[in-house]
């Protein structure tokens, strides 16, 4: 199992920001205000705390568990555990680390645009966009195979870089920083969002209205499909069935409280969420804009508002900073559970692994944007949906049903020592039952 010489998380703070940065990232200040609004605003948010909570959470936990029990990561953790059907369960685990490889590919892409902005930004460019102007810019960025392939390559480099510094010496450190920092940004944003909307509605209608949009149910617009959404936002947003959680769980110490830590990490991505919906939809909202404008808002509709708004010569870089950690410590985590498999199973040293899978995943990006710009069939959000909406819940199902019927019971008691015995029946029956059942339905449905 462990070797003597593994590196593990120097302290509960560094694991916290680095399960938090990983969770946290561009799923959270961009997609989810925009589909929480989309699909009845507080009747999803009610839907998506409950997956969180139900499915999300639970599953999380399990991973962090088997991860540390097992003092590995990757495909190993899984038959490091069992007595039986050993090979099977390790498919379970290369089916996590496949997704979170394939993810790596093409978030790399979307983190090379905040680059590319926040590059723009840097030199005043967007600040002085009009609706016109940040649209061309926008297409024309996109029909760029050139660039953005190099600001997806950089990207990766970037990413690269801080995993082969190891645990404790990259990733924990780099998230130390950059969290504190994203949080302290994303606060003030807010709150200048909610303080401008109010200054420019009418009197009377104050922030009312993006505040309203994101937490007032409207069942009406609820529909299966919201359902769906809801369940595959949650699993994605929480970094959950994509190795990352069993990889970060296997360099937890032993007297760690993994029930509080993903509780803490499980609660700082859901309000960032919102914080997210607090930064954009003010803004939005406050010029009369379309708060369902989909992919283009971050890039086609900001940039035109920076330019009007007061400050906005500031603003817009601080915007990308926030995007651009925030994709960083989330990709350095996707390409870790990787590395630690190389690392575990195939005792790849550590540089040599993360530049292997770094690689590897970079030039399949490459392939991502040079096949979109060929416009063959929409593979790129094709690939997505399957990843997300598919593989993503399926490897959760498998994972609930191995914490829930495969595990020894006793083990599993003895890794979560100072919780409740409620809280432990609870965690067991949610991964037994609730988990399985209700995400195999809503797949059904939703395929
Ligand atoms: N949770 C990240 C986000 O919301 O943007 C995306 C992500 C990161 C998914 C890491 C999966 C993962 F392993």
């Amino acid at each position: 199992m462990a070797s003597k010489k593994r590196d593990s998380w120097s302290s509960n703070f560094g694991f916290i920001m680095a399960a938090a940065g990983a969770a946290i990232g561009l799923g959270n200040i961009w997609r989810f205000p925009y589909i929480c609004g989309e699909n009845g605003g507080g009747a999803f948010l009610i839907v998506y705390l409950a997956c969180v909570f139900l499915i999300g959470m639970p599953v999380l936990v399990g991973e962090l568990l088997i991860g540390r029990k097992a003092g590995i990561g990757g495909a190993g953790a899984f038959s490091a555990l069992i007595k039986k059907n050993k090979k099977l369960w390790g498919y379970v685990g290369l089916l996590g680390i496949l997704a979170g490889f394939l993810i790596t590919s093409y978030y790399t892409i979307i983190a090379g645009w905040t680059l590319e902005y926040l590059w723009q930004s840097f030199m005043g460019n967007v600040a002085t966009m009009d609706a016109e102007s940040s649209k061309n810019y926008f297409d024309t960025f996109m029909a760029s195979n050139p660039r953005q392939i190099f600001w997806h390559v950089g990207f990766s480099i970037i990413t690269i870089a801080i995993v082969s510094g190891g645990v404790s010496g990259g990733i924990e450190k780099v998230a130390s920083i950059l969290m504190p920092v994203l949080l302290f940004i994303l606060v003030g944003l807010a709150l200048f969002g909610l303080n401008l909307e109010a200054s420019m509605q009418a009197a009377g209608s104050g922030i009312a209205k993006s505040i309203d949009f994101m937490f007032h149910p409207r069942w009406e617009q609820f529909t299966a499909e919201s359902m769906f959404q809801a369940l595959g936002q949650a699993a994605f947003s929480l970094s959950i069935a994509v190795g990352t959680m069993v990889a970060y769980g296997s360099y937890l110490k032993k007297n760690e409280n993994i029930a509080n830590l993903g509780a803490i990490v499980v609660v700082m991505d859901t309000m960032v969420g919102i914080l997210g919906g607090l930064v954009i939809f003010p803004i939005v909202f406050a010029f009369g804009l379309d708060p369902e404008a989909g992919t283009g808002l971050i890039f086609v509709t900001l940039p035109n508002l920076f330019s009007q708004i007061p400050g906005g010569a500031v603003l817009a870089p601080l915007f990308y900073i926030l995007l651009f950690f925030a994709a960083l410590t989330s990709s350095i985590s996707l390409l870790e559970p990787c590395v630690t498999h190389l690392v575990d199973a195939h005792k790849y040293k550590r540089i040599p692994a993360t530049l292997v899978s770094g690689a590897a995943a970079t030039v399949l990006g490459i392939f991502w944007i040079v096949s979109s710009s060929l416009e063959q069939t929409g593979l790129f959000t094709n690939i997505d949906k399957f990843i997300s909406n598919l593989m993503v819940p399926t490897n959760a199902i498998l994972i609930a049903i191995f914490v829930g019927w495969v595990l020894d019971k006793k083990m599993l008691r003895k890794e979560l020592p100072k919780t409740s015995q409620l809280y432990f029946d609870i965690f067991i029956f949610l991964c037994k039952w609730v988990c399985p059942v209700v995400v195999t339905t809503i797949l059904i449905r939703g395929i």
